[in-house]
């Protein structure tokens, strides 16, 4: 039975998904590469300095630049993304999102978060989340990013839980990826035939709820 919870941030607890596009998508342009949808969507999840070289090298550039180069796009591009998310507030919780944490709570469910985001503990404080995610992995002390599951298998072990009891929520293949991987329940939320290897399926986080999920389970 499922006793806890793992939660990705980006484009699941929120829509910050969207503005890490749109400051890949910025510099992508800067740097001359194409910008396409299945790069956006292989971007989704990947660390800030994995998605960069992802971008190089969808544009063949994946040896034009020095390491001290490569920091400075990767810090342009944060920079940019700050930008967008300084003006987020409670209101930007994705619908429903407040609801489900606060009955997985009420009914002695534990949750963490697994984003790989070094911005995610300030996210949380603008949308007023900060007091729920009190067990969050932390990105720089990964030795892999998503797809490799280390992130999923440590957001299990700081709620003392096997894998088994715990089901992760991910927008991103790469996170879906990461949950199979760490022999957790996956849960996507998004396209399914973007998400299709994960275990349950939901369009929008409207529709998470402990009832829902069982229910899909039961399947
Ligand atoms: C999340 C997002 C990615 C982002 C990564 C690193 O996984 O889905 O789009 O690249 O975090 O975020 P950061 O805020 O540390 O650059
Ligand atoms: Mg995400």
């Amino acid at each position: 039975d499922l006793k806890g919870f793992i939660f990705d941030l980006d484009g699941v607890i929120t829509g910050t998904a969207k503005f890490h596009g749109q400051a890949w998508h910025q510099l992508a342009d800067e740097l001359g590469v194409t910008w396409t949808e299945s790069l956006a969507n292989g971007l989704k999840g990947v660390s800030r300095m994995d998605s960069l070289e992802m971008i190089l090298k969808a544009g063949g550039k994946e040896n034009d630049y020095t390491e001290a180069e490569k920091v400075a796009y990767a810090t342009k591009k944060n920079d940019n993304y700050l930008k967008l998310i300084s003006n987020m507030t409670p209101a930007d919780v994705f619908p429903g999102v407040k609801e489900f944490l606060d009955d997985l709570l009420a009914k002695g469910y534990v949750i963490s978060l697994a984003s790989a985001s070094k911005n995610a503990p300030t996210i949380l404080k603008h949308i007023g989340l900060s007091d729920y995610f009190t067990k969050i992995v932390d990105p720089a002390t990964l030795s892999k990013g998503k797809p490799d599951p280390e992130i999923y298998t440590r957001g299990a072990e700081i709620l003392n839980l096997p894998p088994e009891a715990c089901a992760g929520v991910e927008d991103a293949a790469a996170g879906v990826a990461a949950i199979n991987g760490a022999h957790e329940t996956s849960i996507g939320i998004g396209d399914a035939n973007e998400l299709s290897a994960a275990d349950i399926i939901f369009s929008e986080t409207s529709a998470l709820t402990l009832a829902n999920i069982e229910a899909q389970m039961a399947k």
